[in-house]
């Protein structure tokens, strides 16, 4: 069968490999179907995510029907409609025995630390994989993982019905925490620096959006919220910058929350912290959020139309990354197609 495998940075191939087999009882066998490309898995196609070893059959977007189950699994059958939770945690350590699994120790992503989804099999432990409804699109079941981040982020920043949320960047992962905000009853802002991202994430839901190459951003928060801030500061651009700029338009008792994997120091004055006695708090993956984003999905409330932007078969794969490498405006999630 199939697979996609980044072998070394800059190098990934389409390679032959054995369909995976059932090993254990608790595992199932999942025909893929539909792979998201997220830019975490571009950073592992250039060498520049540091936590992923190589080689690497990367994806960790993944939607797919069921095909074979081991004897002792008792929550799913052949023919359901599923998608792949893609953590695995040491159920030992501080954060695992707090219900933090995201922040195991011995944290490993599927398509990042293992071998992910972008193959034409995979086998998944049962308690890794969730059925969600028959009638969702495939290209809507395939976002369930990235609205688990973005519920994730709203979850870390307690965001409550009537808070002023204020979310920068409108890329995939900005836009999730949007649909979630807003679902929450939240008056949501975001910010971009391009006008056609802006416009979407308006579709989307979005109150307010504010082009940050045009407009002082603080300076219209500010008169947005009568002086106030912003109640949660979502930071989904996550440079050094956004993230000193996310402190400054917190509302007194605000909280910010920082979703980045940048290295550099953001210049932060104690101060602003301590007067408004601010929550900074840190959101990695998820935890107990598939349940909650699949029941969204499931009944409707959720929809996500307009976010897949475009689809690769797997013979495209190098296709897909060199287009959202060329043209990043266009696409919002690229997805392969099985
Ligand atoms: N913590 C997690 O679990 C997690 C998971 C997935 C992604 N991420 C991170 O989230 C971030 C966003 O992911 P994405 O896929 O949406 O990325 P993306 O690059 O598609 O989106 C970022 C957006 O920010 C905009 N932007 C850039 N500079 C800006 C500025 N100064 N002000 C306002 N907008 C600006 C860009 O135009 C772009 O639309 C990435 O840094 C990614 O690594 C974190
Ligand atoms: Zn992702
Ligand atoms: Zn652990």
């Amino acid at each position: 069968m199939k697979a996609v495998q980044v072998v070394s940075p800059g190098n990934m191939q389409m390679i032959e490999k054995e369909k995976p087999m059932i090993e254990h009882d608790h595992e199932v066998l999942i025909k893929v179907k539909m792979v998201g490309i997220c830019g975490s898995d571009m950073h592992i196609y250039h060498g520049t995510n540091p936590l992923a070893t190589l080689p690497r059959i990367i994806g960790h977007e993944v939607t797919g029907e069921i095909v074979e189950v081991g004897k002792g699994v008792t929550g799913l059958q052949a023919g359901d409609k599923v998608v792949i939770e893609p953590i695995e945690t040491c159920g030992k350590c501080y954060a695992c025995r707090l219900g933090r699994r995201n922040v195991c120790r011995e944290l490993e992503v599927y398509g990042v630390h293992r071998d992910g989804g972008m193959q034409e099999y995979i086998v998944m432990p049962e308690h890794l994989v969730h059925k969600v409804s028959p009638d969702l699109d495939w290209a809507e079941a395939v976002l369930v993982e990235p609205f688990t981040i973005g519920a994730q982020a709203n979850w870390r920043g307690n965001v409550q019905k009537g808070d002023t949320v204020f979310i920068m960047g409108a890329g995939p992962i900005g836009l999730c925490c949007l649909k979630i905000a807003k679902l929450k009853g939240a008056t949501c802002i975001i910010s971009d620096l391009s006008d056609e991202r802006l416009s979407f994430a308006k579709s989307w839901g979005a109150d307010y959006i504010l082009n940050a190459s045009c407009v002082n951003v603080r300076e219209e928060i500010m008169k947005i919220t009568n002086g106030e801030g912003a109640n949660v500061v979502i930071d989904a651009v996550c440079i050094p910058q956004t993230f000193a700029d996310a402190v400054e338009i917190a509302s007194v008792a605000g909280r910010v929350v920082t979703l980045g994997f940048d290295s550099r120091f953001s210049q932060i004055p104690q101060l602003s912290i301590t007067k408004k006695e601010l929550t900074i708090l840190g959101s990695r993956l998820q935890t107990n959020q598939f349940p909650e984003v699949i029941k969204l999905f499931n009944e409707g409330t959720l929809k996500t139309d307009g976010m897949v932007t475009q689809r690769f078969t797997i013979d495209e794969v190098k296709d897909a990354f060199s287009f959202i490498e060329k043209e990043p405006n266009q696409v919002r999630k690229a997805v392969i197609e099985f």
